[in-house]
């Protein structure tokens, strides 16, 4: 099989650096270009990506040049571009790449919730991967943006999954996000080390609204979302990688910790994609289970590991705990799964 050739967004970055990362050798992407700002535009990526991963810079990315997002046009042999802008940038460069043609595969969240946006956990709803046709009519364009969910979101989002079929009434959650989330400038260390800020710009807003539309259903043309409130409260801690999760869930009806567990073991899915998991969900049965410091990197980082189901104070109600990897399967892997998915599925 030819591979297909991609570039990657703001790949200077904490996310830019494990599309860097993650997709040397991938069996079916070929990195082709990295762009990013003006800061960095002409010098060797080696020059310019503050390299922290625990993983030697891929020799081949460390020689390419950083291009200026001015230039991506002239690349035409690229099928997929991989953003990790800015979101204060990404609208207007993601749209104006898509329009020219591009799949482009994003991580930020100005796109996320528009209606004929894919928001796309393929475990979950790779069904709604059809709404790219319905984007590309509306909008005339040649190529179309596709999305993965806030890192937060999507450790919660695919964790709730299995339990939708006992009719999830409420869900609260309380998040303990790893300082990489925050990008490579981020929080400063004397603000997170030997503390907890209680506060993530705008990260309430999404844990609430993106798990209803990727655990809604598609009718038609659209999406109609899960009718489940979710309350969240976001907290930043001073871990490297992995965002823990304490998580409520109000049913319907009255559900077993058994039956929780059941369903989280149970859970399979039809993708088997090079970035797909064996398991999405590793059930974690020691009591002081899932730790970042453990678990992050359970399936690559791709898996997502859930433990401490036990029953709450409420009524129906089950609390748990999840953790998985925010740079991996929170972004970036995130990211290449959903574009191995199209490319699968022949979207691109
Ligand atoms: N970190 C996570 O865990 C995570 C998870 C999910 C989603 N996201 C989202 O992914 C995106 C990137 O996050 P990050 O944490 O990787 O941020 P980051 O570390 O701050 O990296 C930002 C990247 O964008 C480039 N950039 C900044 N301004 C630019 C401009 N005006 N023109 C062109 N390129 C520009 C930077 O290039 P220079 O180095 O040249 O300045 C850098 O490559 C954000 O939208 C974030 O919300 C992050």
């Amino acid at each position: 099989m030819k591979k297909i050739k991609v570039g990657i967004l703001g790949a200077t970055g904490s996310v830019g650096q494990r599309f860097v990362q993650l997709l040397d050798g991938h069996p079916w992407f070929e990195l082709e270009a990295l762009f990013a700002s003006e800061r960095s535009v002409g010098k060797k990526y080696k020059e310019v990506a503050k390299w922290f991963l625990p993983y030697k810079m891929p020799d081949e990315a460390a020689e390419m040049v950083v291009k200026s997002m001015d230039d991506v046009s002239e690349i035409r042999d690229i099928a997929v571009l991989f953003s990790a802008l800015p979101g204060t940038i990404a609208s207007e460069v993601e749209k104006r790449y898509a329009q020219a043609g591009y799949a482009v595969s994003s991580n930020v969240s100005v796109h996320r919730m528009e209606p004929d946006v894919p928001l796309v956990i393929p475990e979950i709803n790779a069904d709604h991967l059809a709404l790219i046709a319905v984007q590309k009519e509306k909008r005339g364009w040649d190529g179309f943006i596709m999305t993965n969910p806030n890192c937060s979101a999507i450790v919660l989002t695919l964790s709730l999954k299995p339990l939708m079929r006992y009719g999830i009434k409420e869900v609260r959650v309380s998040t303990m996000q790893a300082v990489s989330g925050a990008g490579y400038a981020g929080v400063p260390s004397m603000a997170i080390l030997d503390n907890v800020i209680p506060f993530i710009g705008n990260e309430e807003d999404k844990m609430e609204s993106e798990p209803q539309k990727i655990l809604g259903t598609l009718e038609g043309s659209e999406i109609k979302n899960a009718t489940f409130n979710v309350c969240a409260s976001c907290h930043r801690v001073p871990v490297m990688d992995g965002h823990t999760e304490a998580v409520w869930v109000k049913f319907e009806e009255s559900v077993s910790e058994e039956e929780v567990k059941k369903a989280f073991m149970d859970f399979t899915t039809d993708i088997k994609t090079p970035f797909a998991p064996e398991k999405a969900i590793i059930l974690r049965e020691e009591q002081d289970r899932p730790q970042p410091k453990l678990d992050r990197d359970a399936g690559k980082g791709m898996s997502v590991s859930v433990g401490r189901i036990r029953r709450g104070r409420m009524e129906n109600e089950i609390k748990y705990i999840a953790q998985g990897h925010n740079t991996i399967r929170g972004a970036a892997g995130a990211s290449i799964l959903n574009a191995e998915v199209l490319l699968e599925r022949g979207y691109i």
